[in-house]
């Protein structure tokens, strides 16, 4: 359901649980930021679809940005259709193209939206770089500079006999004159200014020669420059410099820091048991809604329990601030909260909790913006959370419900 008038917030018929809750306030203040990074250092900055694409919140994210950067033909569509297209001149967005591999078919609509594509690798960039250029389409390779910082290995661009990009001098000197620039993401979380710099130097060194040649390079991601005490300036400098030093038009590609903070995960509380701990069982999945916690082995922080979770007031949750209310493996009254698939590990997190939750009880977990709402499935059939969007008026607007048929239809 698309809901066309948005009802003030006192008379608000909400959705059932479970429902991600985005707030445009957190966004915008996380786009402030961004907009002040680009400002002071010249630096251009890409929304990546990948982390976040629900394209209900672009029309407040779309003052402070220069565009998307996609992995695929649909991202990229997406980003051309609900960010890119139709702006005029003076307001044009970028719309950038990449993917680890396209299939030659998807070549033709690629072009039709982008106005750059980056190639993963020399063979794909031999493939296709002759379509590119006869739409005058510039073109660019994804570099590996072999070093990271990612605390990950299944996140680590650079982890061994890495497929993500190109790293041998002499074959990408070789297609130099194809390409006008490079993009290289080589950083995860990355809340150390220090490191960035260190692995920036890393590819000045690598790369530094390469650089030269080029119009611009995207520096990918991964920057966690919105991280409370960051030295923002000092990061704007060191973009401006590098800029300045080779030539290039920076671009950076924020993903997890356009929208950290910005979302929760309101559920309810199914059932209550006891196995040695105090075990709840809420009404979604982090297989199916949350599934980065499952991948990286990470814990949900809790940001409200039964208090009004839509009237939480935006900027009540600190949006580089939000950690468990404690985790404490050891303690005897600890509950683990569960979620309600058939995955024997499928956790929010172990938490201690000044009171035990019953049926009924609503849980909102914080930090369920990113890397959530696009990787959603339907394991188990479990219900699909609905997307809210608290507006910057405040007023609630209930975006999109799933039901039965849209199960259904994922299937065949
Ligand atoms: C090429 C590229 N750009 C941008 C991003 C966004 O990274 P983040 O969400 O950590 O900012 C990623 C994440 O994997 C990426 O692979």
């Amino acid at each position: 359901m698309n809901a066309k008038n948005p009802v003030p917030t006192t008379n608000l018929s909400l959705p059932l649980t479970p429902y991600y809750l985005l707030d445009e306030a957190a966004i915008v203040a996380n786009m402030q930021i961004i907009a002040r990074l680009c400002e002071l250092s010249g630096a251009k900055a890409l929304l990546a679809l990948k982390c976040f694409a629900t394209w209900g919140v672009f029309d407040v994210m779309q003052p402070y940005l220069h565009g998307t950067t996609s992995s695929s033909l649909n991202e990229v569509r997406l980003g051309y259709e609900t960010f890119g297209k139709g702006r005029d001149s003076e307001n044009k967005k970028e719309t950038h193209a990449y993917s680890v591999a396209y299939s030659a078919d998807e070549i033709p609509e690629v072009l039709e939206y982008a106005d750059k594509i980056i190639f993963n690798s020399i063979s794909q960039l031999n493939a296709f770089k002759d379509q590119a250029a006869a739409q005058n389409i510039p073109v660019g390779l994804r570099l590996n500079p072999k070093t990271s910082n990612s605390s990950f290995i299944i996140a680590d661009p650079a982890r061994p006999f890495s497929r993500l990009g190109e790293h041998n001098k002499d074959s990408i000197a070789a297609i130099l004159k194809d390409i006008t620039g490079v993009m290289i993401h080589n950083n995860c979380e990355n809340d150390s200014f220090d490191a960035f710099s260190e692995s920036l130097a890393d590819i000045e060194v690598k790369f530094g020669d390469i650089l030269q040649q080029l119009e611009w390079v995207s520096l990918g991601g991964g920057i966690h420059f919105i991280a409370p005490h960051y030295p923002l300036e000092q990061l704007a400098e060191r973009l401006k410099t590098f800029s300045t030093k080779y030539g290039v038009q920076v671009y950076l590609e924020p993903g997890e820091a356009s929208i950290h903070g910005a979302g929760t995960l309101v559920t309810t509380v199914l059932d209550t048991m006891y196995n040695e701990k105090n075990l709840v069982v809420v009404d979604s999945s982090i297989e199916a809604h949350m599934l980065d916690l499952l991948i990286y082995r990470e814990s949900a922080p809790i940001v409200a329990v039964n208090s009004d979770a839509i009237n939480i007031a935006p900027l009540d949750i600190d949006p580089t601030n939000i950690a468990p209310i404690s985790e404490n493996t050891e303690s005897a009254d600890n509950t683990i909260i569960y979620g309600r698939s058939c995955l024997a590990g499928d956790i929010f997190g172990e938490y201690t909790l000044a009171n035990t939750l019953k049926v009924g009880d609503a849980v909102t977990f914080g930090n369920a913006a990113g890397y959530t709402m696009v990787k959603k499935n339907w394991f188990n059939g479990v219900n699909m959370p609905a997307i809210v969007i608290r507006r910057l008026d405040g007023t609630i607007d209930i975006q999109r419900e799933f039901d039965y048929q849209d199960y259904k239809a994922s299937l065949s």
